[in-house]
């Protein structure tokens, strides 16, 4: 819900003025009720099959539509650009809420303000579409990131697919990364407020002729026949894996749920089908590749190709601070990496090598061996500027021991650490206040287990 009207005084503090202002307060939310709103999408809960009629749920999404519809008007894109102007100004909310209201009116001050804050999110990951589309706070927050959608657009379309349905669209992300790369669009929600995002962000990226439609993915995925679902030779699956802001880790709670994923790649050579990162190997059907994106160190999707478009069995893609893709690939499981005593580098695996289960083909490249059999830290002879992962030079290996440890940074001068922990229930924070002292010196302390034992490996700052 972007806002509800007739909030008549904006009101400093924590009174309940601000809460109606619901494209960013999360504590206005109402109260999950449970699984069946495994597919609420945006702040407001998305009808979902079977879920009994809401009609407040209904009243609320068609008044958000209603804002949004007054917000692409010549009129509300004025309001919008003045509540640019007031955030850009780093104007409070209650001022910038006030002078809105005097300026461009109480139907459109809220929404614009709350369109305004999601599109300052955007900014980064969006550029200069951000300031073109619109977002709530729900939608940004499943959104995926452009370059990707982009670059998983180009990979579905590669081998000649010219239509694609996006089944769950919210805001349009793939939607418009589809129709950019030349694919002729069908984009379904259940979501009517996400429906309406999808349709304003393709016209504002000037795409015409994509279709927007009512729809449950599960009956279309169900009904799909000849490698087809409704009607197109392609498709991309990204459900829904929050409700009532937390996620939701059994993918048969997602919506749609697991069981849609796999009638999707059992029935649909060409798909994608976004996951969870954390989404259990054993899941993955045979012939499906899974592939984890990092980014800035962080996974930032993990995606399960149909069986057309897989070329491997796992992948693993580190985007790198250029932009530039590093791509590790294996055809069949590499199995483990051979554990070793620890050398003069410490090696700390990307995430999205860990969790494609590729260690042992970065422990191949680098000549590394793992510091424990179950712990993912390789170590070797030598430096690396390999994309896979970040390398420290190790100083000392020491049993933990918190007295010595401290005793050891002082007589190096290290007054400043950073905590890395693996294996070992510290908390890096607490650690790292524990072990400040006066020296000028930084290092990086890493807290694990070598060979079975409680181990401290203290390294150059990089
Ligand atoms: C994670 S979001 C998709 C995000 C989108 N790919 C992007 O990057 O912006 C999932 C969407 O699926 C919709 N959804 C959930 N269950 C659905 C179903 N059974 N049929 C159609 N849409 C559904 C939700 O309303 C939500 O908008």
């Amino acid at each position: 819900m972007l806002w509800h009207g007739g909030w008549a005084s904006p009101s400093r503090g924590s009174g309940p003025g601000p809460c109606r202002l619901a494209l960013y307060p999360r504590e206005c939310q109402p109260l999950n009720r449970g699984p069946a709103q495994v597919g609420t999408a945006m702040r407001h809960a998305v009808p979902v099959p079977g879920d009994p009629h809401d009609d407040e749920t209904d009243g609320q999404a068609a008044e958000t539509v209603r804002q949004l519809e007054a917000l692409a008007t010549p009129s509300g894109a004025a309001a919008l650009t003045r509540a640019r102007e007031l955030l850009a100004d780093r104007t409070d909310a209650v001022t910038a809420l006030t002078r809105l209201r005097s300026e461009v009116g109480v139907e459109l001050a809220g929404p614009a303000w709350g369109i305004a804050r999601q599109r300052e999110r955007a900014r980064p990951a969006f550029g200069a579409d951000a300031d073109r589309f619109f977002f709530t706070a729900d939608a940004l927050e499943q959104a995926g990131r452009p370059l990707l959608a982009d670059r998983r657009a180009a990979r579905l379309l590669a081998d000649g697919a010219r239509s694609v349905v996006d089944l769950g669209c919210a805001a349009g992300t793939d939607t418009i990364a589809l129709a950019r790369a030349g694919a002729a669009v069908v984009a379904v929600d259940l979501d009517p407020v996400a429906r309406e995002l999808t349709r304003l962000n393709a016209a504002a990226a000037g795409l015409s002729g994509l279709e927007v439609r009512a729809a449950d993915a599960v009956d279309l995925v169900a009904a799909a026949t000849g490698g087809r679902v409704a009607g197109c030779d392609a498709a991309v699956l990204d459900p829904a894996r929050r409700a009532g802001g937390r996620r939701q880790l059994d993918p048969d709670r997602w919506s749609p749920p697991w069981s849609t994923v796999q009638a999707l790649l059992d029935t649909v050579p060409t798909c994608a089908v976004k996951v969870a990162p954390g989404l259990d190997h054993d899941r993955v059907p045979a012939g499906v590749e899974a592939e984890w994106v990092s980014l800035g160190g962080s996974i930032v999707e993990a995606l399960l190709w149909g069986r057309a478009p897989s070329r491997t069995w796992r992948r693993a893609t580190v985007v790198g601070r250029d932009g530039v893709l590093h791509e590790l690939t294996a055809a069949t499981d590499p199995g483990d990496a051979e554990p070793g005593p620890v050398r003069g580098w410490l090696h700390e695996p990307d995430p999205a090598v860990i969790r494609s289960g590729l260690i042992a083909l970065a422990a191949t490249e680098l000549d590394a061996t793992l510091v424990d059999p179950t712990i993912a830290y390789l170590t070797s002879d030598a430096a690396s500027d390999s994309p896979w992962v970040s390398s420290y030079r190790v100083t000392d290996a020491l049993p933990f021991n918190l007295k010595k440890l401290k005793a050891l940074l002082r007589a190096r001068g290290v007054g400043r650490v950073v905590v890395k922990k693996r294996g070992s229930p510290i908390e890096p924070e607490t650690l790292a206040r524990q072990l400040r002292g006066p020296g000028e010196g930084s290092a990086v302390v890493v807290v694990t287990r070598v060979a079975g034992a409680p181990t401290v490996l203290v390294c150059a700052a990089p």
